[in-house]
């Protein structure tokens, strides 16, 4: 089963710089969550925190009994083994073929044979669509590929928290969602803990379990998916329904007067150019290949959910129960007459 990763007050500055304070949150053992935010508000120093590639200056980060932030290198070096990190550029050696590339974590973690590796190499590659692939270089395949070879070195150790930075990024839509797909069933087979950092609402809106933001150095939520994607706060609505109106601005966060200018513009009529994630109707959560095994977070990230149903609002609470079958409708019903 994954691992649950609990954070806790965690803040960052580069120098004088803030990158985010006070972030607190829980990764739920095996289930899959997805972080938004616009660029530059601290997604990527987040993963590198988690991994102990960054250390903040308060808080902690434990994963199976282990503080990241404070570990010693031989605990961390211990610690990361439990992780596949998929980083946002990729991060392949230019001087190694795929196949050394996807083969390195393996032969620097494990006492495999060359035998074994090939058939774990093999097998990845062709999980990510890059069977054939094995003897090009990094400077010889597309945006897309190098990424998905990335995901592939990201799984060689069977890790029980995977964390995607941007995987989405360099994609076009028709591999998004084969890339979609493929998380959801690797959650499947593996019931490993997942992360994904992206700026795609078609991710965000289908892949995850839960949902947090990044904005202006604050965590602006972090929930069931329900609860961010019917959510009414402007940053969040701005950004999943892409508009230009709201309090993200090209730049940096915008002023107060440039936001009420834009809004009376939007009052009198005027169109901001949206792409409108239909607010409030929640497309739902996709599910794993039929023939691949029921994912098992589903029981337990159910559970949760209805633990904590009474703290949610009402648009996300009814979104939740629209998205119950009759059993877990009869389950939760069956719960709350034994609370009264
Ligand atoms: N090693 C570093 N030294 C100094 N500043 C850094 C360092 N790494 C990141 N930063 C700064 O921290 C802030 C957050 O960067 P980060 O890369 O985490 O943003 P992001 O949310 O991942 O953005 P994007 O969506 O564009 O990938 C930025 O202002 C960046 O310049
Ligand atoms: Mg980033």
């Amino acid at each position: 089963m994954g691992t649950e990763v609990v954070v806790e007050g965690l803040t960052k500055s580069f120098g004088r710089k803030p990158v985010w304070r006070d972030i607190t949150l829980t990764l739920p053992a095996g289930e899959v969550s997805v972080l938004l935010g616009p660029s530059g508000t601290g997604k990527t120093v987040f993963l590198k925190s988690l991994v102990g590639l960054v250390r903040p200056e308060r808080g902690h980060v434990y994963v199976d009994g282990t503080d990241i932030v404070t570990a010693s290198e031989r605990e961390l070096y211990a610690a990361r083994r439990l992780f596949g990190v998929m980083f946002q550029d990729g991060a392949l050696f230019g001087s190694m073929s795929l196949y050394d590339n996807i083969a390195f974590p393996l032969r620097e973690h494990t006492k495999l044979k060359e035998r074994q590796i090939h058939d774990i190499v093999v097998d990845k590659m062709r999980l990510v669509g890059l069977a054939g692939e094995e003897a090009k270089f990094p400077g010889q395949i597309s945006g897309g590929m190098r990424k998905r070879a990335g995901l592939a070195r990201a799984l060689v150790l069977d890790p029980q928290i995977i964390l995607c930075d941007e995987p989405d990024s360099g994609l076009d839509p028709v591999r998004t969602a084969y890339l979609s797909q493929l998380l959801i069933d690797l959650n499947a087979e593996i019931d490993a803990t997942i992360l994904i950092v992206t700026h795609n609402i078609q991710i965000a809106s289908t892949v995850p379990d839960n949902i947090g933001m990044l904005f202006r150095g604050d965590l602006v939520g972090f929930g069931p998916r329900e609860l961010l994607l019917t959510s009414d706060q402007p940053v969040v609505s701005q950004f999943l329904a892409g508009r230009r109106i709201g309090p993200i601005g090209m730049a940096e966060e915008k002023d107060l007067a440039t936001m009420e200018s834009e809004q009376a513009h939007i009052d009198a009529g005027h169109h901001d150019g949206g792409s409108g994630l239909d607010h409030g109707r929640i497309v739902p959560q996709l599910e794993p290949t039929p023939g691949l095994p029921p994912r098992r977070a589903v029981r337990r990230r159910t559970d949760r959910v209805m633990s904590i149903m009474h703290t949610l609002p009402p648009a996300a609470r009814q979104a939740i129960l629209e998205n119950f079958t009759p059993a877990e409708r009869a389950r939760y019903e069956a719960g709350l007459g034994a609370g009264r």
